[in-house]
């Protein structure tokens, strides 16, 4: 698996990207207007696999807490699910901000995620912060994650 950041808002790639999320999230998948200014002003990692996109997450900075990043959101293609590439994708990625000098990541998902969180806690280390009651509309709870980065810096093999 390749690790890319992307600098470039090439359309077909952002198209791919956007069809990618909202596969794995409907509704709440990003739109052009939205995955462009990442790629642009934020970090926006692709995985690569045989050549194709197997996955994408997205950064940005905390405005408030500029040594912190908040995930907006990752999704790997449904094919690759369940293999170990989104764990090994997401901490990759988190080696290069903690490089980049970053000091922490946070990230909101759904209670019912099991799967994201399972990666999250139990893999990757993340804690449970807080609840967000209706964050996106009634009934759209978010438990909030924060994972510190000490752990990750110059580990980037
Ligand atoms: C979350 C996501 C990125 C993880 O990628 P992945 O490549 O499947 O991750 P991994 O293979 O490294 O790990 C998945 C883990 O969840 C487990 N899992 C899969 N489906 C599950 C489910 N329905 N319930 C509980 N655990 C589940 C897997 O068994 C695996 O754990 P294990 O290796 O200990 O068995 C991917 O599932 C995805 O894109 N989901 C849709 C989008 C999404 O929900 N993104 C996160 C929103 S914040």
């Amino acid at each position: 698996m390749k690790i890319e950041l992307l600098r470039q808002a090439d359309l077909e790639l952002v198209q791919r990207l956007v069809q990618l999320d909202k596969a794995a999230f409907g509704q709440g998948g990003m739109n052009e207007w939205q995955l462009v200014p990442l790629i642009r002003h934020g970090r926006v990692f692709t995985a690569l696999r045989q050549g194709e996109i197997a996955g994408c997450v997205q950064y940005m900075l905390d405005w408030d807490n500029p040594r912190s990043a908040y995930m907006v959101g990752v999704a790997m293609d449904e094919k690759v699910r369940g293999r170990g590439l989104g764990t090994e994708f997401i901490k990759q990625t988190l080696q290069i901000l903690a490089d980049e000098g970053l000091a922490a990541v946070e990230l909101t998902v759904s209670l019912e995620n099991t799967a994201a969180i399972r990666v999250y806690e139990t893999k990757l280390g993340f804690a449970r912060t807080t609840i967000r009651r209706d964050e996106y509309g009634a009934g759209e709870h978010r438990v909030v994650m924060t994972v510190s980065l000490e752990n990750f810096a110059g580990r980037k093999e």
